[in-house]
C-alpha cells in the first residue's frame, strides 16, 4: 500500500487505513517505517498495554525507531522504571520533551494546582504543547490509542489525518482489543508498567489517575470524577 505522493489527502489515508482493518500491527508498522523513514516517531506514556507493545514490535522491526514521551513533571515512579527498563531491553533511548514551565513556576503563574482549578490548561501546558514540540518537523506520529477505549475513541483509524496537530497519526493497535494486547505481551515478554499489576488500567499524570476498580471502565481512572475523559492529545 504506497502513498500517492508525500502530501496524502484524507481520502488516501482512509483508503490505506480501511486496507488494514484485521492486519497485525507490525504491518501497519513496516509500512509506516516504509513510508515515512525518518519522519515519524512514536510517542509513548510508558503507561498503558498499547505502548508496550508497540514499542516491542516496532524495536523489533526498527531498532533506530525514534520514541518519545512527555514528561510532566508528574509521572509515577513505576513509568520512570520503565523508560529506564526500555533503555536497558531494547537499546532506544526515548527523547523527554517538557513543559516549558516547572510545576512552581506554573504555581506562581497560574495558582497551586492547577489541575485541580483547571485540569484542561494544565493537560494543554503540560502535554499538548510539549507535544506539538516533539512533532515538529514530523510528517507522522505513532500512538497507542483503541477504539475500545471509550466513546471518544470510537471511531479512529488505524491511519488518519490528525487535524490538531496538523500530520499523518498512526494507530496500529487502533482496531485490537485489550486481550490481544496481553497475550501479545505475555507471549513475548514485553516488559510492562508495574502499577498495571496494582489496579491501574490507565496511567497518566500522579495527580489526575487512580486505580480502578472491578467493572470499570479501562480510562474511569482517569480525571476522576470530572467530566474530562481526554488530556487533548487525540479529541
Ligand atoms: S491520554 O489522554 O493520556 O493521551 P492515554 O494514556 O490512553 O491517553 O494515551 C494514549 C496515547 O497517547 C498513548 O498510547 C501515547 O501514544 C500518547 N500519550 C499519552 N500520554 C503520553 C505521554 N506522556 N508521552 C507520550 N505519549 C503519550
Amino acid at each position: 500500500m504506497a502513498l500517492v505522493d508525500s502530501q496524502p489527502t484524507e481520502s488516501d489515508l482512509r483508503s490505506v487505513s480501511q486496507g488494514f482493518e484485521g492486519s497485525h500491527p507490525e504491518e501497519v508498522l513496516r509500512w509506516t517505517f516504509a513510508t515515512f523513514g525518518d519522519s515519524v516517531a512514536l510517542a509513548s506514556s510508558f503507561g498503558g498495554a498499547s505502548g508496550a507493545v508497540l514499542l516491542d514490535i516496532a524495536a523489533k522491526i526498527n531498532p533506530s525507531v525514534k520514541v518519545f514521551y512527555l514528561d510532566t513533571d508528574f509521572l509515577f515512579p513505576e513509568t520512570h522504571a520503565l523508560i529506564q527498563k526500555t533503555v536497558e531491553r531494547y537499546g532506544i533511548t526515548p527523547v523527554a520533551y517538557r513543559p516549558e514551565l516547572t510545576p512552581e513556576e506554573q504555581a506562581a503563574l497560574h495558582g497551586q494546582a492547577l489541575w485541580t482549578q483547571d485540569p484542561d490548561r494544565c493537560c494543554e501546558l503540560r502535554k499538548v504543547e510539549p507535544n506539538a514540540h516533539a512533532l515538529a518537523g514530523l510528517d507522522a506520529w505513532i500512538t497507542g490509542i483503541r477504539r475500545d477505549q471509550g466513546p471518544t475513541r470510537s471511531e479512529v483509524g488505524i491511519v488518519e489525518w490528525d487535524h490538531k496537530f496538523k500530520l499523518v497519526k498512526v494507530n496500529p493497535v487502533a482496531h485490537w482489543s485489550k486481550q490481544q494486547l496481553w497475550s501479545y505481551i505475555f507471549t513475548n515478554k514485553v516488559p510492562y508498567n508495574a502499577l498495571l499489576d496494582q489496579g491501574y488500567q490507565s496511567i497518566g499524570c500522579t495527580n489526575c489517575t487512580r486505580p480502578t476498580g472491578a467493572g470499570e471502565d479501562e480510562r474511569a481512572g482517569r480525571w476522576s470524577g470530572r467530566d474530562k475523559v481526554e488530556c487533548g492529545l487525540h479529541a
